[in-house]
């Protein structure tokens, strides 16, 4: 859903015709995207599609080798200090210094930014307290859990009151309950004006904080649009069962195949099958009718719409979370320069 604040407003990040190569390896093939100001956009993609390359060229950490990038109008080679001055990073590995307290890597930030030290010494309090990092503000960040990591690298980020922010899989390797806690922060800082490009592996993040998303693969942009606009182009409904043992899937797969209209997935952990499937209810009594003989087996049945899981597969041809290899944010150490 498109905030109220982001109708008839400029676009704070235009990105065109980006190209980046390594060596033989092209990283981004022609990326094109705009996020509107005060707007959320969620850069997905599979594993090496090119998102933290986009993310890295906008905040000026890497030259693209062809095509432009603006943020908030400012073009990020020709004025890089000015979009550094007007950005917040948080990078896809923790860049806090592990022997630093809380207090003390926010304050580093601050002083970064040049804010006086006593400014500095406010705002890493204030930060603290939002990010529920209080407690926990004299010791050293070694001694944060992964969750508590990942919060004061957020709150760094926000030192100096960027108007845009980069958070490249901010919630990766984070429990349920503090990823839900993160995305209350994140949708926060929305609801406050903050331009955000937030990439992630997560679909549920993308639907819930994302005003427009854009998907990307091999570089290339493969599809673009509201969470609606995507669900609506992948279009029918899911059949899905759940059962007792795995070890009946294939079977069972077998025996609904000429229900579906593109292929079954079998995911043998969740012990789950999922259909595309073109009608509704009538389609759930003939699957059943089928399945004569395995009743004792299901354990679970239901009719879906499409949720963003399926768009990535059809647009990808494999699923998110599989796509993401790391479930710990790793740790680097601590960046010095404007930009964290
Ligand atoms: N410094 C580098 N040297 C060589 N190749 C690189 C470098 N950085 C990225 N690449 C390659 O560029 C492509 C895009 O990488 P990028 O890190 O942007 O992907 P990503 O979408 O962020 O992936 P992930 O989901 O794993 O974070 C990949 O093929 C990657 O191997
Ligand atoms: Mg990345």
């Amino acid at each position: 859903m498109l905030r109220p604040s982001v109708l008839g407003m400029s676009d704070a990040i235009v990105v065109e015709g980006l190209v980046k190569r390594y060596g033989g390896t092209t990283a981004l093939d022609g990326v094109d995207l705009t996020a509107a100001e005060g707007s959320v956009l969620g850069l997905l993609g599979p594993n090496g599609a090119g998102k933290t390359t986009v993310v890295r060229i906008l905040t000026t950490l890497l030259k693209a080798d062809a095509g432009r990038a603006e943020v908030l109008g400012l073009d990020v080679v020709r004025d890089g200090d000015a979009v550094r001055a007007s950005i917040g990073l948080t990078g896809q590995y923790a860049a806090v210094d592990e022997y630093l307290t809380g207090v003390e890597n926010l304050e580093m930030v601050g002083r970064l930014y040049r804010l006086g030290r006593r400014q500095a010494r406010a705002r890493a309090g204030e930060l603290l307290e939002r990010f529920d990092l209080a407690g926990a503000a004299d010791r050293p960040a070694k001694t944060y859990s992964g969750g508590m990591r990942r919060r004061l690298d957020i709150a760094a980020s926000l030192i100096a009151r960027p108007r845009v922010l980069f958070l490249d899989e901010p919630t990766t390797g984070l429990d349920p309950r503090s990823r839900l806690g993160m995305w209350e922060f994140i949708a926060d800082l929305a609801d406050g004006g903050t331009t955000i490009l937030l990439t992630t592996q997560y679909l549920e993040e993308a639907d819930r904080l994302a005003d427009r998303m854009v998907v990307i693969d091999h570089g290339q942009v493969i599809a673009r649009g509201t969470a609606d606009e995507l669900k609506a182009q992948v279009g029918g409904q899911r059949l899905e069962f759940t059962v007792t043992t795995a070890a009946v899937l294939p079977d069972i797969a077998a025996r609904l195949r000429g229900l579906a209209v593109d292929e079954p997935q079998v995911d043998e952990q969740a012990r789950r099958l999922t259909l595309p499937v073109s009608g509704g209810a009538e389609i759930l009594a003939e699957a059943l009718q089928r399945l004569d003989g395995y009743t004792a087996e299901i354990f679970d049945v239901g009719l879906r719409r499409p949720d963003l899981d399926d768009v990535f597969l059809a647009l990808t041809g494999h699923a998110a979370e599989a796509a993401a290899t790391d479930d710990d944010p790793r740790t680097e150490p601590a960046v010095t320069g404007g930009v964290r």
